[in-house]
Parts: C-alpha cells; sequence; structure tokens
C-alpha cells in the first residue's frame, strides 16, 4: 500500500501491516502512582510527595554534587539490582562521597519504597547528594550524604516509537572529556546531557547524538548507542565516553545467546550512516531503534531484524529476571 507521509514523500508501508514481533510493553500493571500520591524515601522516613523535600543548601541543588541510578522494575522484580547498587557505590567512590548506609540497607530502602506505592512494574530515581552545606562549595562543609529514593512509573516514549524507530541528530555540545567530568560517573550535574537534549528538541530529533572531543560517536544524551553492519554488532567503548551501561551489558548478554558479535569499536558519524540497522538502550528508553541520523535514512528507514529481536528478548528477560520485591 502507498501512502503519503508528513512531509509529502510516497510510502510503502506494506511491510508495516504485518504481525509485530515485539510484545508491547504493559505500563498498565502500575496504577497506584499515575492517580495517587507517591510515597518518597528522604533519609530513612517514607514521606508522603508534598512533605518529602531537601534543603535549599543541599550541595547536589547547588553544585550538583552528588550521584544517581536510574532502575526499572517489572512484574514484580527489580531488573539489575545489584548492578546498579554496585555502579552507584562506583561513583560514590569515584568523587569521594561516602554513602551512609551499607548496599543490604539500600537495597531494603529501595525495595521497600516499591512496596510503600504498592508498584509492580516502574521506575526508581535513587539520589545520594553531598547533603546540606554552606554557600562556598567545599564538600567538607557538609555533614551527611541525602538519601532520596523515588518509584514511580516512567514511559519515556510511545509504543510505535519502538515499532518505527526515532531519529536521532548529532550535536555540537561535546560529551564531556574524562579529564574533566568523566561520563563514567553517573552524578548529578546532567547539564551536559541536558544541553544536547536542548539540541535535539531545536533539531526537531527525538534524540541526541553526543560524540567525544576526537569526533567519536560516545552516546546520546541517556542512552548506549549501537549498529549493525553486515550482521556485525559494533558499540562505543567505555574509554569514547559511554556510560557503562547496564542495558548494554544485558545487549551483550543477549547478543551472545544469539550468536552475534559485538566490537567495542570507535564509531563514527559516517558508520552510523550506512550501518545497516541502529539501536539505543538506556534503563529508562529500553531498546530502541534508530531510523534516521542526521537526515539520513537508516537502512531501509525501520526498524531492522536484529534490533527487532534484541528489543523481543529485552523484553522477554525483563518479564521474567530480577530481585523479587514482595517476597
Ligand atoms: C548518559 C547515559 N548513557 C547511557 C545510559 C544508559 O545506561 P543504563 O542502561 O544503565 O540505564 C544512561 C542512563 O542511565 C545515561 O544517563
Amino acid at each position: 500500500m502507498l501512502t503519503k507521509t508528513a512531509n509529502g514523500e510516497v510510502a510503502d508501508t506494506l511491510v508495516e501491516e504485518r504481525e509485530p514481533a515485539i510484545k508491547p510493553a504493559d505500563e498498565t500493571r502500575s496504577t497506584k502512582a499515575a492517580t495517587k500520591s507517591l510515597t518518597i524515601y528522604v533519609d530513612g522516613e517514607f514521606l508522603p510527595e508534598a512533605e518529602a523535600k531537601v534543603s535549599v543548601f543541599d550541595h547536589g541543588l547547588l553544585y550538583g554534587d552528588g550521584i544517581f541510578e536510574g532502575i526499572r522494575f517489572y512484574n514484580g522484580r527489580v531488573f539489575r539490582l545489584e548492578e546498579h547498587i554496585d555502579r552507584l557505590w562506583d561513583s560514590a567512590r569515584s568523587i569521594c562521597l561516602d554513602i551512609p548506609m551499607s548496599r543490604r540497607e539500600m537495597t531494603e530502602a529501595l525495595l521497600e519504597t516499591i512496596r510503600q506505592n504498592e508498584l509492580r512494574d516502574g521506575y526508581i530515581r535513587q539520589i545520594v547528594t553531598r547533603g546540606v552545606g554552606n554557600l562556598g562549595l567545599n564538600p567538607a562543609q557538609c555533614k551527611r550524604p541525602t538519601v532520596i529514593i523515588i518509584a514511580a512509573t516512567i514511559a519515556l516514549y510511545p509504543e510505535e516509537v519502538y515499532r518505527n524507530g526515532l531519529s536521532v541528530v548529532t550535536c555540537a555540545t561535546r560529551r564531556t572529556n574524562p579529564a574533566a567530568l568523566n561520563p563514567a560517573v553517573k552524578s548529578l550535574n546532567y547539564l551536559n546531557n541536558v544541553m544536547a537534549r536542548i539540541e535535539a528538541n531545536i533539531a526537531g530529533a527525538d534524540e541526541a547524538l553526543m560524540l567525544n572531543d576526537e569526533g567519536f560517536v560516545a552516546e546520546c544524551s541517556a542512552d548506549n548507542v549501537f549498529i549493525i553492519k553486515r550482521g556485525e554488532i559494533f558499540t562505543p567503548p567505555i574509554s569514547a565516553g559511554a556510560l557503562r551501561g547496564i542495558t548494554r551489558s544485558a545487549i551483550f548478554e543477549i547478543a551472545a545467546e544469539l550468536g552475534l558479535k559485538v566490537a567495542e569499536t570507535n564509531i563514527t558519524r559516517h558508520d552510523v550512516f550506512i550501518a545497516d540497522e541502529c539501536f539505543l538502550t538506556g534503563t529508562a528508553a529500553e531498546v530502541i531503534p534508530v531510523v534516521k541520523a542526521d537526515t539520513r535514512v537508516i537502512g531501509n528507514g525501520k526498524p531492522g531484524p536484529i534490533s527487532t529481536r534484541m528489543i523481543a528478548r529485552f523484553r522477554e528477560i525483563t518479564g521474567e529476571s530480577g530481585t523479587p520485591i514482595y517476597e
């Protein structure tokens, strides 16, 4: 069937009419958060949303001095919880922040926050700030880090984007040089990423492709990047300025399961333009295909077979593995 697209091009939509291979994500099971006030963990207390507040002297606010994790839970299980806790502790160590609780206490606080909100599917934002200090930036002024855990629901993109793909644009803002602020630290200072996101918004693209100082692809504003060429999968190495994504590592496992090779190698915009397929990974976005980069159509302009298999398998894994919340 030939149809006219928004910009007047004639597109062949025959392929879209076949049965979709990807099972839809279920965001509807979590209803409490959508309708009622959330219960939020702040420094050992579970508070109603309206009372969950931090000081204006908290250095997380004044200087972006702190760290965070974004974690998803599916079907009553937290996906890759230990990996997220490990990464939180790594970020803390890197910025000399002493998290004022043990990993076990943090894990229990996180699970209890989900229980308090009666959720089975959703997203957790876990934040540890430097804490309350004075107006000077010296972290030595801050006596105790603030710990916040928010459990809510999130749907970054509508389901049709997972079926039809999204567009990315290369932004002028470079990913921070590791010598300045290492992108491996998941810090509260996300202005570099926010600037990239603003550029994507201005360009009318769904996401921003960020390059490092050398001009190699680092990642997107909140996602890792994968490209596929002749059946082989490529992704930038951590040294290119990519976060060691937990969804990224799940893709490595799925690829191995499917007998596909993933090479961690520097990639350029040219490699993205000529790729057969491209997809992004992130806890919030999950696994999402890219079909356009800087106006160039990737592959045939539709999510390719490997991306589609990755999305389908990722959804299977998230639905059946993880740390149980209610048992
Ligand atoms: C800058 C950046 N890159 C990549 C990712 C993807 O990492 P993960 O899959 O662990 O969520 C995120 C999100 O956490 C991010 O903020």
